[in-house]
């Protein structure tokens, strides 16, 4: 049938730019591929002009994959995958300004992002994507050899602050901790669809390499999550109205710095459900499982958290 995608290259490592799409109208198989290769292939696309409503946003969404739904973000009953970020002068913006890869405090983490604008400020407000890819890569031989087969703790860290400190709030907190243990995930990932190793680590959500000392941990941590800053693996977005933006988890992290608050900055956001990750040190799995569950580390350095040990059920990992 043919299609009339073109995808033009924005940034050395990262981005595209996809034009001959409307995001409001279902795509035909062909353009569905294109436009799926030219996601994994550039990590992050980004779209012009695509005046597209919610329902269209969660239709173009479904062709990727079941949606998930974040378990801290406020949401509609009726459409609890969608999440609005309207930040503003009562609401300011909440924890997106460190380098992340979203929500990697779950085994199973999205696979990818969309962001939708409807209403940017008049400066500011951009957000930041590095390469993952291009930053494993960067690497010395030797440096990439010492990372392939270890593993790192994540912890739903950031949104341990939204329970207040009483008991309603650590009851609630425990609640989160069953249907959210740790994951163990591979410091180095394997891109499921390209094949490619990336650095799988970020300092929003990473509490610590395993098998490691603290210190070792704390020190090689630092060094990894500084990877992302670097300029030339980046590809900064400049939102406009209308403008969608799609980025891979498994292979580009992001940074929302929040430079313009207390203007007003609307957009709405999707995340499509991934698989667990896996890489050269095997799959993720929960820390509680294994045999070496105590070398969780020292408890004080994660704000008195403790890995938790209790079973759980993993269905309800989908389910909150
Ligand atoms: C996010 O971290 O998912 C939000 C990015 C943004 O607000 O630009």
């Amino acid at each position: 049938m043919g299609h009339n995608v073109e995808v033009i290259k924005i940034a050395p490592h990262l981005g595209a730019e996809i034009r001959g799409v409307d995001l409001s109208a279902e795509l035909s198989e062909d353009e569905f591929d294109a436009v799926h290769d030219a996601f994994v292939d550039n990590q992050v696309i980004v779209f012009h002009g695509q005046k597209i409503n919610a329902g269209q946003l969660i239709a173009f969404g479904n062709r990727f994959g079941e949606l998930s739904v974040h378990p801290f973000s406020p949401n509609q009953e009726d459409t609890p995958e969608l999440i609005i970020f309207d930040n503003n002068e009562d609401n300011p913006p909440f924890g997106t300004d460190r380098w992340h890869s979203d929500e990697t405090f779950r085994a199973e983490p999205p696979l990818g992002t969309m962001l939708s604008a409807k209403i940017i400020p008049a400066y500011g407000g951009n957000t930041i994507f590095a390469s993952m890819t291009a930053a494993y890569d960067a690497l010395s031989d030797r440096m990439q050899n010492f990372l392939d087969d270890m593993e790192a703790i994540h912890d739903m860290v950031l949104f341990r602050k939204l329970f207040g400190a009483g008991e309603d709030g650590l009851a609630t907190l425990r609640k989160y901790e069953d249907l959210y243990p740790n994951p163990v995930h591979p410091v180095v990932r394997i891109h499921p669809v390209t094949g490619k190793k990336a650095l799988y680590v970020n300092p929003q959500f990473t509490l610590r390499i395993k098998n490691m000392r603290e210190d070792e941990s704390r020190t090689l941590l630092d060094f990894l999550f500084r990877q992302a800053e670097t300029p030339e693996l980046q590809y900064r977005h400049q939102w406009k109205v209308d403008s969608f933006v799609f980025w891979d988890n498994r292979s580009a992290q992001h940074y929302a710095p929040h430079d313009y608050f207390p203007q007003r900055r609307y957009l709405e956001r999707i995340t499509i459900q991934g698989d667990r990750p896996f890489g050269p040190a095997g799959p993720t799995y929960f820390l509680q499982d294994n045999p070496e569950a105590g070398d969780a580390g020292n408890a004080d350095a994660f704000g008195g958290h403790r890995a938790n040990k209790r079973p759980i059920e993993r269905e309800t990992e989908k389910t909150a």
